[in-house]
């Protein structure tokens, strides 16, 4: 047996935390190229104009240019220093207390320039131009090694109030779309979940933020633009490619709020908003009202069941054939979902947010589950062994929280590939909770990344059933 590096009560919960880190590192991201151009208008001697398109995206902010007033001598920063005194709490609010993330509420006027990622706070009880905080806005914080990925921003006071190349009138809200970004559940987990949080924390009155985002790559504009479109309506600027300076008037926000794993504690905001209030913006989001047919109808008027199918690697269903025969068997109209990072959300979401029945094994693709009908259709997750707590995690909580039917098919030793390689009686399969404390590579190396199933039809039938029956029951209230 190995070593037990933590202490004895805390270690199950570390072990398991550790465990997630681990399996996060492992969905890494696909950077996709996408030919969509945004042009930055350059018009430095009358009127600037910001204009940032993609396909689905539109904007364009104009305004008289303010230049910057005293840049001209060279400023003295000064580090933070204890002996000087203490900024101004009505304006400078940075909260570095949670685990998960830091936040700064600037509550003044701010000129940012994005060159040097530096943003100015006018102060006029300031004595100088002083650097008061970095912050990296990606709530990751606890993992190292992904924050340092993440580009820092420098908070500085001014005395003198800052001008600026392009004037706005709404508050920004500054975070890094880096990090795990380019897998669907980091995007969502770490990105747009925390995105709505923060925006319903600083903007109770419903407000629109201007979004500042470093790293916003132009396949994540182009697949998340109608989502965007929900945030704000104004054009996203870009920390990493515009060189402009830009003011914007009292409150600005750097950093996203982070509840836990794709979750949303409703006591936590101030409108109490919930989960299901997130899938409501989704639906927001992707319902158009164009396409106002009846969705609940499948061609065949029986219940739809999509099949979210994982291509390749680990984690596939080995007997999906069978599994999709059963389906139909049991009555359903089957649809086989593959998804892949091309594949257009608003497909997606018409294809799930009409259907009543989501089968899937434990992994990214199940994020789709944010497009289920609330109160009208059903997630079953096949969890292989070991993964319990990341498929509860993961999909299992936020499934109920917005307020779907939620099962579980956990599957038995039979039914892992890893009883092929192991054999019944090896403590993989008797005890994984024993291996993945010892060894951390371990979850992910063996029961992430090299187990499949193989799905015991006696037993799935008897969930395909359940689930039909809820299926039709829901079909009927209609
Ligand atoms: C730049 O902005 C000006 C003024 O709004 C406009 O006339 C011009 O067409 C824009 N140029 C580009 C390349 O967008
Ligand atoms: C913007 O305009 C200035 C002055 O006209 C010019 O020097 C600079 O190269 C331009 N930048 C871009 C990105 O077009
Ligand atoms: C603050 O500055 C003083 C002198 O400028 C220095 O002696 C002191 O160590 C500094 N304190 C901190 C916490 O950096
Ligand atoms: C923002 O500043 C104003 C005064 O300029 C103050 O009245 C207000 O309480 C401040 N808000 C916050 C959240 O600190
Ligand atoms: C940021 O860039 C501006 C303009 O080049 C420069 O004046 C300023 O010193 C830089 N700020 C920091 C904190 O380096
Ligand atoms: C992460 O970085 C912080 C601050 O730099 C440091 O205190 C902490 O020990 C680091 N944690 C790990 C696990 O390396
Ligand atoms: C803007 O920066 C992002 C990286 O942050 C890069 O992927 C993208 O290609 C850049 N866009 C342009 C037009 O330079
Ligand atoms: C999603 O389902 C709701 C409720 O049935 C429906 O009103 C809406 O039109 C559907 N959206 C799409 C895009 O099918
Ligand atoms: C789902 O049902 C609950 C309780 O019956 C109800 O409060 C909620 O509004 C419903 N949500 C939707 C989206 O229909
Ligand atoms: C797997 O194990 C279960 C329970 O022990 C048993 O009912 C089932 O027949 C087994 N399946 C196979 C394919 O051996
Ligand atoms: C974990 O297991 C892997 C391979 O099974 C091994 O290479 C690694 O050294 C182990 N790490 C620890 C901390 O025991």
């Amino acid at each position: 047996m190995m070593k037990m590096k933590q202490k004895r009560g805390s270690s199950t919960v570390m072990n398991w935390i550790t465990a997630f880190v681990v399996f996060f590192i492992f969905f890494l991201i696909h950077h996709i190229s996408i030919n969509t151009k945004i042009s930055i208008n350059n018009s430095s001697s009358s009127a600037s104009t910001l204009t940032m398109s993609t396909k689905n995206y539109q904007g364009i902010i104009t305004s008289q240019p303010i230049y910057l007033k005293i840049i001209q001598k060279q400023p003295t920063y000064e580090e933070h220093n204890q002996s000087k005194p203490k900024p101004n709490q009505f304006i400078i609010n940075c909260d570095t207390s949670h685990h998960r993330y830091d936040l700064c509420a600037l509550n003044s006027t701010t000129t940012l320039d994005p060159t040097n990622s530096t943003i100015y706070v006018w102060d006029p009880q300031t004595s100088s131009l002083t650097i008061l905080h970095k912050i990296r806005p990606y709530p990751r914080k606890w993992e190292n090694f992904t924050m340092a990925r993440i580009k820092e921003l420098t908070i500085v006071t001014t005395s003198t109030q800052i001008g600026c190349q392009i004037q706005h009138q709404a508050p920004a809200l500054v975070f890094s779309a880096g990090g795990y970004t380019g897998n669907l559940f980091h995007d969502f987990n770490d990105g747009f979940i925390p995105l709505f949080v923060t925006i319903r924390s600083a903007f109770p009155s419903g407000a629109f933020p201007i979004l500042v985002v470093s790293k916003c790559q132009e396949w994540w504009l182009r697949k998340y633009a109608e989502l965007l479109r929900q945030f704000s309506p104004y054009p996203i600027i870009s920390l990493d490619n515009d060189s402009r300076t830009h003011c914007f008037p009292s409150t600005t926000t750097i950093g996203l709020i982070s509840h836990g794993y794709m979750t949303i504690n409703p006591t936590l905001l101030p409108n109490s908003d919930s989960f299901l209030d997130f899938r409501m913006l989704v639906g927001s989001a992707y319902d158009s009202t164009k396409t106002s047919h009846q969705a609940s109808s499948t061609s065949s008027g029986r219940p739809r069941l999509v099949l979210a199918s994982r291509k390749g690697g680990s984690r596939v269903i080995l007997n999906q054939a069978e599994v999709v025969l059963l389906a139909k068997e049991v009555g359903f109209e089957v649809s086989l979902f593959e998804p892949s990072e091309h594949t257009s959300l608003k497909q997606a979401y018409k294809l799930i947010n009409s259907s009543h029945v989501m089968v899937g094994v434990h992994g990214a693709a199940l994020t789709h589950s944010l497009f289920l009908r609330p109160n009208k259709s059903i997630l079953i997750q096949v969890v292989p062994i070991g993964i319990d707590w990341l498929a509860e995690t993961c999909f299992g909580k936020s499934a109920r929280d917005m307020g779907l039917e939620y099962m579980e098919y956990k599957i038995i030793a039979n039914e892992s590939s890893l009883m092929d390689k192991y054999g019944e009686d090896h403590l993989v399969l008797k005890d994984p909770k024993a291996v993945m404390k010892d060894n951390w590579s371990n979850t992910k190396d063996i029961y992430l990344n090299d187990q499949s199933v193989r799905v015991d039809l006696v037993r799935f039938r008897r969930y395909l059933k359940s689930a039909y029956n809820k299926a039709k029951g829901f079909m009927d209230e209609l």
